[in-house]
């Protein structure tokens, strides 16, 4: 059975054989569908400045994702690129944890500048005289919030992508956040581009204070695969199958048979299985030149402790509770302002009143028939 790479790779090098299984990325169906689900909205977005919010558990694959995206944007523009060499389609950058627990503007405006600069540097596109990317030196939060702004328009940018995002959700209190939903909005406007947010779940609380825009074109959700659901456990066992076809080893391994083990331990993560697997591979290969293949005991020296997948599904759990407890409650809140709860037991006293005395409700008929 076809194993998705050349035969050659098996008398490759052993840090080849790593490379090559550490770069083999699985379009498995939640990966593809949070990307078609999020250019479409980005198509909506485009040419508007809307923040958009990615969000989905630690390890999904939201990283993975961005690049994909990045990566389409490149290519999507290449052939401008070529033209004017001065046109950086995509700006994607990381937020890093505040260290006083306070996000930093600074820090922000200064990476984003610093990013622009290294692809036009990096790229060698353009001479260094001629990169139009500069930082000022008074690093005053006004000064480097206008520079990122004539750099973005100069540079011709369509979309900037955010990972690590949910950094910037820590403000302290609830008027914190509001401003600093307020700031990305503000950016995104006057650059009149789409701001793109990948975050964990902790970027909910943008989302709740984001009321006012239309959820269904601001918001992806990246999700994990649920045991739950009989066709997501499918899809789980599919990709088991598909890395362990994919593993440059003489012998294929038995993931498949094991697949509670590894649910287990990733709570249906894909990043965090494969970062898993990355490890195991590594270790064994560099330990011994001769491995043909891997047997549990290999998996077992890596797997992702219970504890740390207790920890996993706590933060899961909350997250897909917010998400749809949020949803009931706004919908009982606005059933509640439009009056349409009160209809609703005005109805039943209604009915109540209706029945002659002696008549039973007939819920309570276990037969209940009708008249
Ligand atoms: N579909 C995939 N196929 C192969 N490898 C993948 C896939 N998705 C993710 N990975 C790998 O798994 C690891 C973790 O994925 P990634 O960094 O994208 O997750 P994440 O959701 O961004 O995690 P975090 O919340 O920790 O930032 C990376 O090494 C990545 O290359
Ligand atoms: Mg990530």
């Amino acid at each position: 059975m076809d194993r998705g790479f050349p035969k050659e790779i098996l008398f490759q090098s052993i840090e080849d054989r790593i490379k090559h299984f550490e770069n083999r990325t699985m379009g498995h169906p939640k990966l593809v569908k949070s990307y078609e689900d999020l250019m479409e909205k980005f198509e909506t977005l485009s040419g508007k400045g809307k923040v958009l919010l990615v969000y989905g558990p630690s390890g999904v694959g939201k990283s993975t994702l961005l690049k994909k995206v990045r990566s389409e944007f490149f290519n999507k523009y290449y052939e401008e690129m070529t033209e004017d060499k001065g046109l950086i389609p995509v700006l994607s950058m990381e937020t890093f944890a505040p260290e006083d627990g306070k996000f930093d503007w600074i820090d922000f405006y200064f990476e984003a500048l610093r990013n622009l600069q290294e692809i036009l540097i990096e790229d060698k596109r353009l001479p260094l005289t001629e990169i139009g990317v500069t930082i000022p030196t008074d690093k005053t939060k006004r000064k480097l919030r206008n520079a990122l702004v004539n750099a973005v328009k100069y540079r011709k940018v369509k979309v900037i992508l955010i990972d690590e995002a949910q950094h910037m959700t820590k403000v302290g209190n609830s008027k914190g956040l509001r401003n600093h939903m307020d700031a990305i909005k503000s950016l995104a406007s006057k650059l009149e581009i789409p701001i793109i947010l990948f975050g964990t779940y902790e970027l909910l609380s943008f989302r709740n204070i984001n009321g006012q825009l239309g959820r269904r074109t601001t918001e992806v959700h990246f999700s994990r695969y649920n045991s739950k659901l009989e066709d997501e456990i499918k899809a789980f066992k599919y990709i088991l199958l598909y890395f362990q076809r994919a593993y440059p080893l003489h012998e294929e391994p038995d993931l498949l048979s094991e697949w509670k083990y590894f649910y287990k331990h990733t709570i249906g993560c894909v990043g965090t299985l494969k970062d898993w697997l990355n490890d195991t591979f590594n270790y064994k290969m560099k330990q011994n030149e001769e491995t043909e293949s891997l047997i549990l005991s290999d998996f077992k020296k890596f797997e992702p402790t219970i504890d740390q997948a207790f920890l996993m599904a706590e933060d899961i759990r909350r997250g897909e509770t917010q998400l749809k407890e949020k949803r009931e409650e706004k919908e009982s809140k606005l059933d509640s302002w439009l009056g349409l709860d009160h209809q609703e037991e005005k109805e039943e006293i209604k009915r109540n009143t209706n029945k002659r005395p002696g008549e039973r409700k007939p819920g309570r008929d276990k037969t209940g028939t009708e008249f």
